[in-house]
């Protein structure tokens, strides 16, 4: 019978166990030879003599021999008490020496990694990552499972549903000219569920989306897609929490209930984001009363305009230095940059000039003390560059608190405007507006709050959902105020005119939790085989070209 490497304690003393497993290291100390053999558990010393000494980092082995007590104790390993003296050695395979050492700190570029990621693997940190991420799923399974949730698979090849970025999309043989496109949420198929009958529905869903990537973005990844009929907000805020709570706990992380909820207004008003960061406890606060008539031209010009003025109470202020950093954040992300203010004993020092009274004004309303500094910045959305500010702030005095800090944000507007003036939703085109607005919806479409919440944790948005629409004529309202064909969505509308009971539901994005659970900062390091940031998959080499052959079949040309 197999014994695993990291299971063995004092208590086995004097058993003959059988290993299997890497070769972690090898010692040779003369006559006597040591190496670490490593399986999933963990690794054990083993001892022994030449036959040892033959074994190279990464060979795939099985070793039978007797557990006894250690003569050199190593406290910093669950098996440091222990040691195999060998009395049988398999090799089961051998192997190239590794790119990298299977250690978790290894100085290594990522393309390295990701090109090796079946080594890449098998370091234990890694392999914390992907046992956590299989109990966090079966965790979210067992949790659904008990409140009456099916568990229900989607197609993958399908027709495009809209969340706001590009189809990936896979070309038909049998109608040449024709697409599937791979499903960028499983949003109307979970809605058809509900209008079937299905009542309460999830699936650990594989989502694809061709979109510029970030650390927390990957092009193909995983939701917790949940959908219920005869639902309301909080029933559906109520069933995450629940569940967000459960899936922590197999991280040993107890998360308090209910989360606070704060309006979309409210948080792009105290934040400047619409998915904030609790951890950091400044708040912007509006000066815009204020600013006027100071003395200070940019200010005037931009308040005269219709701008407005904010301000940021950083305590124990900042230097020269890291004001110029915070002025570097804003110009960067397309902004003018900041002003700032110092309170001294007898005087103000800084660069927003302007009469004396004014600038104290600024200060006390900042509520700055000596010592602090107030950074101020005038403009059109001042409040999405102090958002910045704030947590580039927080992050350079180290005023990011430890723990999760979860909340809602509620109460979105349910239109945005894009560039070229189009309204676009501001989550997808099926999501409710508030009953009280629909009155208002072809006047005053951007003053319509949608029926929808994004649950966010440290800076992150995990996840957002909605009730939806249920009505087909409202249904086709909304496509028409959005300049979508109601006939791409035909099957929708049909569907909702066949008895769509009232139903809401939310996604949560599966990598992301994992990601913060587990405390890694990248997506990256809790899926098996991700992409890069620039979509390629280092292992494969995909995406690759094609035989010119598949392209024939398909009726594709390829024209460079
Ligand atoms: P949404 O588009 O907000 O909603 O997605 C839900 C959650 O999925 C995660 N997510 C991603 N994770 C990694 N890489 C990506 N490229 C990526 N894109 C999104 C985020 C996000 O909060 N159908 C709706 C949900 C609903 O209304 O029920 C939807 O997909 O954590």
């Amino acid at each position: 019978m197999r014994t695993y490497c990291g299971e063995l304690r004092l208590k086995d003393s004097g058993k003959e166990v059988t290993i299997k497993g890497w070769v972690q290291r090898v010692r040779d100390l003369g006559s006597l030879v040591f190496a670490d053999i490593r399986d999933r558990s963990g690794f054990v010393q083993v001892v022994g003599g030449r036959e040892i000494r033959e074994l190279k980092p990464e060979w795939v082995v099985e070793i039978t021999g007797l557990v006894r007590e250690r003569e050199a104790k190593n406290p910093d390993i669950p098996t440091g008490e222990v040691e195999i003296e060998v009395r049988e050695l398999r090799v089961l395979n051998t192997s190239k020496t590794p790119p990298f050492q299977v250690l978790d700190e290894i100085d290594v570029s990522e393309d390295v990694r990701l090109k090796y990621r079946y080594i890449d693997l098998r370091r234990p940190r890694m392999q914390r990552n992907m046992i956590l991420r299989h109990r966090m799923a079966m965790a979210t399974r067992k949790y659904l499972d008990s409140l009456g949730f099916l568990e229900i698979e989607t197609p993958i090849l399908t027709k495009s549903t809209p969340e706001g970025a590009r189809d990936f999309l896979v070309p038909s043989r049998n109608y040449p000219g024709r697409f599937y496109a791979l499903p960028q949420s499983p949003q109307l198929f979970k809605q058809l569920l509900m209008v079937s009958g299905l009542e309460r529905y999830y699936q650990i869903a594989r989502c694809f989306r061709d979109e510029d990537l970030r650390a927390d973005r990957q092009p193909e990844f995983t939701q917790i897609d949940i959908e219920l009929s005869f639902t309301e907000e909080n029933e559906v805020i109520e069933v995450t929490e629940g569940l967000l709570k459960e899936i922590f706990r197999e991280a040993g992380i107890e998360v308090e209930t209910p989360f606070p909820r704060i309006s979309y207004k409210e948080a792009m008003e105290k934040y400047g984001t619409d998915r904030p960061d609790l951890r950091i406890s400044y708040e912007i606060k509006d000066l815009t009363s204020l600013g006027v008539g100071g003395g200070n031209r940019i200010v005037d010009s931009v308040l005269e305009k219709g701008g407005k003025l904010v301000g940021l109470r950083i305590p124990a202020g900042l230097s020269r230095k890291e004001i110029d950093v915070l002025d570097e954040t804003v110009k960067s992300s397309g902004g003018k940059g900041i002003f700032w203010l110092k309170p001294e004993d007898s005087s103000i020092k800084g660069n927003l000039r302007g009469e004396e009274a004014w600038q104290k004004s600024l200060c006390e309303a900042l509520g700055l003390e000596k010592g602090d500094t107030g950074i101020f910045i005038a403009g059109d959305v001042p409040e999405e560059y102090m958002g910045l500010v704030r947590i580039e702030a927080a992050k350079i005095k180290g005023a990011i608190s430890e723990g999760f800090k979860f909340l809602w944000v509620v109460d979105f507007p349910l239109f945005d405007r894009d560039a070229e003036g189009n309204l676009t939703s501001n989550h997808h085109p099926f999501t409710a507006p508030r009953d009280e607005d629909i009155g208002i919806l072809e006047d005053r479409p951007l003053e319509v709050i949608a029926r929808a919440y994004d649950v966010v944790l440290n800076g992150v948005e995990l996840g957002g959902g909605s009730i939806r629409i249920n009505n087909a004529d409202l249904q086709k309202r909304i496509l028409r105020l959005l300049g979508v064909e109601e006939k791409r969505f035909s099957f929708l509308i049909e569907a909702l005119e066949h008895g769509a009971p009232p139903h809401g539901g939310i996604a949560l994005g599966f990598d992301r939790i994992v990601m913060m659970a587990s405390g890694s900062i990248s997506i990256r390091d809790v899926i098996a085989f991700p992409k890069t940031t620039s979509a390629l998959c280092l292992l494969t080499g995909a995406p690759s070209e094609v035989d010119p052959a598949q392209l024939d079949e398909l009726k594709l040309k390829i024209i460079s």
